[in-house]
């Protein structure tokens, strides 16, 4: 009965490996630095909007069907036209919206490696061919782009994480926005991360080039990983098509709310990130005092290359003793492990018991 019913499902599907995420333990002690989350708390004036949003028999009724006061608050907070504008439950359906718009079974879509993880799993559900350049260390990531040329592999989707995770590095808007001349294919820049780093937005190439897309999430920088708000920027004709594709009704009132919260108190999301960007740098520097070499990140995270390749006995032996950092498996990335920018207190733990391998 189970194989009959499972008979059902694409060979393609079946044959997925599906994406693996960050643990997300219930409860418990644990330091929580393996899925980016922000250790600081949204702007106050979310919880009062959501609040205000539950009164009166308003969760009776659908939410707005394309989200368009969030889509106006975006609109204003990063100066670009609502046309323009697509919202997701999250960046990760913006990303699912765009593999359907823009791949068949067998067309290809294209990334440098290692990359969000993510990715491989959207393409490989619509059937795609993937095409992955590996970089080997963070400084190659844009001479990698230039001289292997993504554009080369004639894809139609190119994925770029500017900040890259898990390597913390930033593609240059130059490379970017040759990349975008050099190519038919939509290129994606993907900036959950950029408003931790100093690097100029991929928003200000968008006037410039009708194939690129640029993401945004409220889930890092706006302390906002539990309410699920991604935002496409791209060209009013393309947020038309890939309004078709994303789910109906696929913002909450109560999410809806407190983005626009968020939208509108950016003050606080600057000085937010601003004290994540300095307790980042601060644990860099204690961790190589210490005999570690952690690389330079421009996210709210950073790569800490661990003795001997072995990522997995770091990862342990933190866990052991409460703090959750993030492993991979996958050979490229087995040697380190990815480590969320927390508060200083957490840093300070983090850095104690690292000290106690040497
Ligand atoms: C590079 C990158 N893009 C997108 C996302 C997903 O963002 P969201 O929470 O908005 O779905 C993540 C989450 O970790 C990420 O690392």
């Amino acid at each position: 009965m189970v194989d009959r019913v499972i008979a059902g499902v694409l060979p393609r599907v079946r044959a997925m490996t599906a994406y693996t995420p960050g643990e997300q333990p219930n409860g418990g002690e644990l330091v929580k630095l393996n899925t980016n989350e922000n250790p600081y708390p949204p702007s106050p004036a979310v919880a009062e909007a959501v609040r205000a949003a539950c009164g009166g028999d308003s969760l009776r009724l659908y939410p707005q069907p394309a989200s368009d006061g969030v889509r106006a608050a975006a609109a204003e907070a990063w100066h670009r036209p609502l046309e323009g504008v697509l919202i997701g439950n999250g960046s990760d359906e913006l990303l699912a919206v765009l593999t359907r718009a823009c791949l068949e079974p067998g067309q290809t879509v294209a990334w440098l490696s290692p990359t969000y993880s993510l990715y491989h799993t959207m393409a490989e559900a619509v059937g795609a061919r993937v095409v992955e350049l590996p970089v080997q260390r963070e400084t190659d990531h844009s001479r990698a782009l230039l001289d292997e040329g993504l554009a080369s592999c004639n894809p139609r989707l190119i994925f770029v994480c500017r900040p890259n995770s898990p390597w913390g590095e930033t593609v240059g808007l130059d490379e970017l926005g040759r990349l975008c001349r050099s190519t038919d294919a939509l290129v994606v820049a993907d900036e959950a991360y950029i408003d931790f780093s100093h690097a100029e937005s991929a928003l200000e190439l968008l006037d410039q080039h009708q194939n690129l897309v640029v993401l945004r999430t409220l889930s890092k920088a706006f302390s906002l990983a539990g309410v699920r708000i991604g935002i496409a920027f791209a060209s009013p004709d393309l947020v038309v098509e890939l309004d078709k594709l994303r789910d109906s009704y696929n913002v909450s009132r109560l999410n809806a709310a407190a983005a626009v919260a968020a939208l509108q108190d950016m003050d606080y999301l600057r000085a937010n990130c601003d004290r994540v960007m300095a307790s980042r740098q601060r644990v860099i520097e204690s961790l190589r005092t210490t005999g570690w070499q952690p690389w330079a990140s421009d996210g709210n995270f950073f790569w800490l290359p661990c003795p001997g390749d072995d990522g997995r006995a770091v990862y342990s032996r933190l866990a052991d003793a409460g703090v959750l950092v993030r492993c991979f498996d996958s050979p490229q990335l087995s040697g380190g492990v990815r480590i969320t920018v927390g508060t200083d207190e957490q840093m300070d733990l983090l850095v104690q018991c690292l000290g106690n391998f040497n």
